[in-house]
């Protein structure tokens, strides 16, 4: 990211700030990695996130003194991984299966072979040991909704004023396959509201600020798409009414979403593919089988949207990609951004907090995806955030450059981007190169301006010039400012 862009960067942040302190919203910080723990549980194992996108690494700092692992000895060699685990001295992620498959491996090689395994089934099992994972297992964050969960029982902040509402910005990190509006590397700014209440009108606002700050960053085409996925009570109840709606149409469907009638049916109505999308329509919906408390708060939320003037539109098949939510989800989409469209998604995740160890919370929050605000925005015209130089000082001569210095100081306080030439330059030259970096105007000062203190001011759109007081130049500048600006809105 290079200026001018970071520019506009630094705007679409600075708006969300502005924006989410007038809704009573404080800045978190959150660290960029955390034990690979904290996600695996909250996003879920089985999320695309969890499972296949995580930037996960060993931390070397607690390592172990292991035994060498020649067969049969290597048994020993488990028994401390185990023992590991248990202690927390290695993760449980990712290190149980692998010991499981070990001791299949063993069983087999005990059963089949009389416990004398080739060399090849030594190399297996070695191969196996080396993908343990032998040290604090640590995660570049993927998201920050967990981090923000953690930070919250961490700092005791139930006891804070409820409900807490905090946000943050920064770059997030999944292994995905790059493409636009799709990186490895990418930037949210998101925010949560913790607390004792679930009140539907807490929803209705959260939606209602992002809604407020993509109006105020003028982003092209915002529609919001809203659902309710239920709760603890009539989910699973659904998605074995989902899972046998599948299993009879298994035929028809692609390998992924045959895999996925098991693992988490709902990601079945995620499915882009062309031939699935008629079947899915005929599966049972959500909002039919939501138990009498979340149908209520669904329907609640909906009319607290409508007394906000925030328009919507209901997509059942909106469950999004993580474990943790339940109730309301959302989703916005922005144009001029193809596939990878979603700006912002969120919704509530009650008893996520408790999940982690904390007390019972509710919580809803949501992370836009701030490169494809900037995407959306650029493609529409509106990123021109960077405004070049305002004043080019063009001097000549000694006594001039000690004037100009003073300028430079006094125009600069007054927060006008100026452009001063470290070394004297020929006005000519002075001039082109104040029209290369864009500046409006050109403050010449040679030896008569100096002598008289009557300065020269040239707008270089026009190539008009004036005369201009010592004293007045900050007081038009300003003028020219407000006025220009109130032109281009
Ligand atoms: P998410 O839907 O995974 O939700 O991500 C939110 C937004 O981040 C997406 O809508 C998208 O704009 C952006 N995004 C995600 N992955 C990428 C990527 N690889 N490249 C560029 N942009 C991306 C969450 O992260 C939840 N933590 C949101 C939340 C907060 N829910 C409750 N509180």
């Amino acid at each position: 990211m290079l200026p001018p862009e970071t520019e506009l960067w630094n705007r679409v942040e600075q708006t969300a700030r502005e924006v989410f302190g007038t809704y009573g919203f404080g800045e978190i910080r959150p660290p960029i990695f955390e034990p690979t723990e904290l996600f695996a549980r909250s996003i879920g194992l089985d999320t695309d996130v969890v499972s296949k996108e995580m930037y996960t690494f060993a931390d070397q700092l607690r390592e172990l003194d292991w035994p060498e692992w020649t067969y049969p000895d290597f048994k020993r060699w488990i028994d401390l991984a185990e023992s590991s685990i248990r202690d927390g001295r290695i993760p449980r992620f990712r290190n149980s299966d692998i010991i499981d498959q070990i001791r299949a491996a063993v069983v087999s090689i005990e059963k089949d072979l009389g416990g004398r395994p080739d060399k090849e089934d030594l190399i297996d099992l070695r191969e196996l040991m080396d993908q343990m994972v032998l040290g604090e297992s640590l995660t570049l964050r993927p998201e920050a909704t967990a981090s923000v969960c953690r930070a919250y029982i961490e700092h005791n902040m139930q006891q804070l004023p409820a409900p807490v509402k905090l946000y943050y910005t920064g770059p997030m990190f999944r292994r995905e396959r790059p493409q636009k509006g799709r990186y490895r590397q990418f930037y949210q700014i998101g925010a949560e509201v913790l607390g004792g209440s679930d009140a539907p009108g807490i929803d209705a606002e959260v939606i209602e600020m992002v809604m407020v700050y993509f109006a105020k960053l003028e982003l092209p085409g915002v529609q919001l798409e809203i659902n309710s996925i239920g709760c603890r009570e009539c989910r699973p109840k659904y998605v074995e009414l989902l899972r046998a709606g599948l299993q009879k149409v298994k035929d028809k469907l692609g390998a992924d979403s045959q895999r996925r009638i098991e693992t988490n049916p709902l990601r079945v109505l995620d499915s882009k593919l062309e031939h699935e999308q008629a079947i899915i329509e005929k599966l049972p919906r959500i909002g039919e089988h939501l138990c009498a408390d979340c149908a209520e708060h669904y329907a609640e939320v909906k009319r607290q949207l409508d007394l906000r003037q925030v328009k919507f539109e209901e997509n059942w098949r909106l469950v999004r990609g993580l474990d943790y939510y339940m109730r309301t989800t959302f989703e916005i989409t922005a144009r001029g951004l193809g596939s990878q469209n979603a700006v912002c998604g969120g919704g509530r995740y009650d008893g996520l907090i408790e999940l982690l160890g904390g007390p019972p919370t509710k919580g809803i929050g949501f992370a836009i995806g701030e490169d494809r605000v900037i995407l959306s925005l650029l493609e529409a015209g509106k990123g021109n955030a960077a405004e070049g130089r305002d004043v080019y000082i063009a001097w000549m001569g000694e006594k001039a450059q000690a004037t100009a210095i003073a300028a430079a100081r006094t125009l600069r306080e007054a927060g006008f981007r100026v452009e001063l030439p470290p070394v004297e330059q020929k006005f000519g030259k002075a001039l082109g190169q104040a029209d290369k970096l864009g500046a409006r105007y050109a403050l010449i000062l040679g030896e008569d301006e100096v002598a008289s203190g009557e300065w020269t001011l040239k707008t270089l759109a026009d190539g008009s010039q004036k005369k201009i007081a010592k004293a007045e130049l900050v007081k038009f500048l300003r003028e020219a400012k407000r006025d220009s600006s109130l032109r281009s809105e």
